[in-house]
C-alpha cells in the first residue's frame, strides 16, 4: 500500500516509504524543505509544526512525531506552502514582520504554522493555540500582538484549496498500487497497514497480535524518535473512522478510542466543563490534535490525565478481541505498574461514561500551567444528598504505579455530613490509600498533601469559593 497526499497544493505519492519515518525527517531529509524545523524532536516546542487537513478540517501537527502513513488521503501545508504560489504572504507572516514577532527565526516556521492553523479556523485564544510553540529570543508578547493584528484578514484564497479539494466530489488522491507483496522489492520495509473499520482492525489484529497499534503516535513517536525502536507490523488506526464517533443517549456518552483531546475539550466542555478546563492543559493544541483516547489509556500510564477522570466518572472501558467484546470498569484494566488487563490481539474500542448531574471536578497539578505532564491529578466526583455525603468516586494520577481509585477516603467519606470536620477526618485514610514515589515532578510527601488538599478544595469549591488556577499566573 501507498501513501498519497496533498503536499503545498500537489499530488505527493510514496511507494515503499519507511512506515515510521517521521514527516519532518521526510520534508527535511527528502524533499528539502528545510522551513520545517527541528528542535526537540518529541513533541514539546513546536518548531516543527505543519497544516494537516482532512474531511474534518484543519488542525496544526506536531511534524517529528507524525509519521508519513498518518498523512495518506489528507492535505498537508508546511511552511513554505503557507505563503501563496506566487509569494504573497499569509496576513500572519505579515503580521509578524510589522509586530517584530522574529529575531532568530528558528522558532518562527513554526509559529507561521500554528498562527495559519488558528486564522483558517477562526481560533481567537491565541494564548491557547500558541502554547505548543517556544520561543527563545524574542518572547511572546510581539507574536501574539501579530496573531491579534490578523485575526480580521480574509482567509488567503490558497489556503481554502486543501478543504475545497478534499470535499470535491471528483478529486480523488490516487491510491497507486505498490503490486501487493511480491512487487515490492526484497529490501522494502513492511507495508504499513491501515485498516478502515474496527472490523478489519479486529480481524488483523487477532491473527498478529505483536503487530503495534499506532493511533495519535504521540507515545509512539517518541520510541522511534528518542529510543530509536524499530516498530515491529505498524497498523495505523487513523483511518478506522468508526473508532473516531462519539455517540450520546440518555443514560451514557460513548467515546471511540480514536477520539482525540481536541474533540474531547469539546465534548467535556459540555458536560463535565472541569474536565474541559484539565484537558485544555494536556500536551498543546499539536498534540491534543493527535493524542487519542485510546493511546492515553492503553498506554497504562500512571500520570495520563483522561484515566483518573473516567474513574472518577464511572467510566468502563470496552475492548474487543476478533468478535469477543467484553467491558469492564476502567480502574480495573490498570492492574499493577506496566501490566493492564489487555490479552494479545485485543484492543480498546471505547469508552462509556454514565450520565449524570455533573459533580466532577478535575484538578491538574504541575509545575507548568501549559504542555506540563502532572505531578498529580485529582478527580472527585462526589454526591450529597441531604447534608450527608451519599457517593464519593476519587481517582488520582501520579500517586501509584496506576491511576487508582482512593477507596479508603471514599469510605471514611460516605455517609458523613458534608463539612470540613468530615474532610479532616480522613487523613489517615491517604496513607491507606497512596505511597506515592518522589521524583522529578514532585516528593512523596507533596504529592499526599496535594491529593489532601485538593479535596478540600473540592469542598470549598462546591460550597461557593472561588479558585482559578490561571489566577496564581497574574
Ligand atoms: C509533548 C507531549 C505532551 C504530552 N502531554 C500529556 C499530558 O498533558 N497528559 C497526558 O495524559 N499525556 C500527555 N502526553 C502523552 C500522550 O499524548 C498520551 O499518552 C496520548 O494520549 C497517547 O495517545 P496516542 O493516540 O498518541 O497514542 P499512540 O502513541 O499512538 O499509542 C500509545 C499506546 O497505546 C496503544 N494504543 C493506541 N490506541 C490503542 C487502542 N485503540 N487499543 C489498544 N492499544 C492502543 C499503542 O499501541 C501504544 O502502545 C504528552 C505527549 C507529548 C509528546
Ligand atoms: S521538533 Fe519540537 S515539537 Fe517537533
Ligand atoms: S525568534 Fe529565536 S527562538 Fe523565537
Amino acid at each position: 500500500m501507498n501513501i498519497t497526499f496533498l503536499l503545498n497544493g500537489e499530488t505527493v505519492a510514496l511507494q515503499d516509504a519507511a512506515p515510521t519515518q517521521t514527516l519532518l525527517d521526510w520534508l527535511r531529509e527528502a524533499r528539502g524543505l528545510t522551513g520545517t524545523k527541528e528542535g526537540c524532536n518529541e513533541g514539546d516546542c513546536g518548531a516543527c509544526t505543519v497544516l494537516v487537513t482532512d474531511k474534518n478540517g484543519s488542525r496544526a501537527l506536531n511534524a517529528c512525531i507524525l509519521f508519513l502513513p498518518q498523512l495518506h488521503g489528507r492535505a498537508l501545508r508546511t511552511v513554505e506552502g503557507i505563503s501563496g504560489p506566487d509569494g504573497a504572504l499569509h496576513p500572519v507572516q505579515s503580521a509578524m514582520i510589522e509586530h517584530h514577532g522574529s529575531q532568530c527565526g528558528f522558532c518562527t516556521p513554526g509559529f507561521i504554522a500554528s498562527m495559519a492553523a488558528a486564522h483558517l479556523n477562526g481560533e481567537t485564544d491565541h494564548d491557547r493555540t500558541l502554547a505548543g510553540n517556544l520561543c527563545r529570543c524574542t518572547g511572546y508578547a510581539p507574536i501574539i500582538r501579530a496573531a491579534k493584528a490578523a485575526e480580521h484578514a480574509p482567509v488567503p484564497g490558497w489556503m481554502m484549496q486543501d478543504r475545497q479539494m478534499l470535499n470535491d466530489p471528483n478529486f480523488f488522491l490516487p491510491e497507486i498500487s505498490s503490486g501487493g507483496a511480491k512487487g515490492r522489492g526484497a529490501d522494502s520495509p513492511p507495508a504499513p497497514v491501515r485498516p478502515k473499520t474496527s472490523d478489519e482492525l479486529a480481524r488483523h489484529y487477532a491473527q498478529n497480535p505483536d503487530a503495534t497499534l499506532i493511533a495519535g503516535a504521540t507515545d509512539i513517536g517518541l520510541w522511534v524518535t528518542k529510543s530509536l525502536r524499530d516498530i515491529a507490523q505498524p497498523v495505523f488506526l487513523a483511518d478506522c473512522t468508526d473508532l473516531q464517533q462519539i455517540a450520546i443517549n440518555k443514560d451514557h456518552i460513548r467515546i471511540g478510542a480514536g477520539v482525540n483531546m481536541a474533540r474531547m475539550y469539546d465534548l467535556m466542555r459540555e458536560h463535565h466543563p472541569s474536565y474541559a478546563a484539565m484537558i485544555r492543559r494536556y500536551g498543546s493544541e499539536q498534540v491534543r490534535n493527535a493524542a487519542t483516547l485510546g493511546g492515553n489509556i492503553a498506554n497504562g500510564s500512571p500520570i495520563g490525565d483522561n484515566p483518573p477522570a473516567l474513574i472518577a466518572l464511572g467510566a468502563r472501558l470496552h475492548l474487543r478481541h476478533a468478535d469477543t467484546r467484553r467491558d469492564i470498569p476502567l480502574e480495573a484494566f490498570f492492574i499493577e505498574y506496566g501490566k493492564q488487563d489487555r490479552a494479545p490481539g485485543e484492543f480498546v474500542e471505547t469508552v462509556s461514561i454514565p450520565r449524570a448531574r455533573d459533580r466532577l471536578r478535575a484538578y491538574k497539578l504541575s509545575k507548568r500551567f501549559d504542555q506540563d505532564i502532572s505531578a498529580v491529578c485529582g478527580c472527585f466526583n462526589i454526591t450529597v444528598e441531604n447534608g450527608k455525603i451519599a457517593r464519593a468516586r476519587i481517582a488520582f494520577g501520579g500517586m501509584a504505579g496506576i491511576p487508582k481509585r482512593a477507596t479508603h477516603v471514599e469510605t471514611a467519606l460516605i455517609g458523613q455530613d458534608w463539612n470540613e470536620a468530615s474532610i479532616k477526618a480522613t487523613t489517615p485514610a491517604w496513607a491507606q490509600d497512596y505511597q506515592p514515589l518522589s521524583d522529578m515532578r514532585a516528593s512523596g510527601e507533596y504529592r499526599l498533601n496535594a491529593a489532601r488538599n485538593m479535596l478540600m478544595r473540592y469542598f470549598l469549591e462546591d460550597n461557593g469559593a472561588e479558585v482559578d488556577v490561571q489566577g496564581v499566573m497574574a
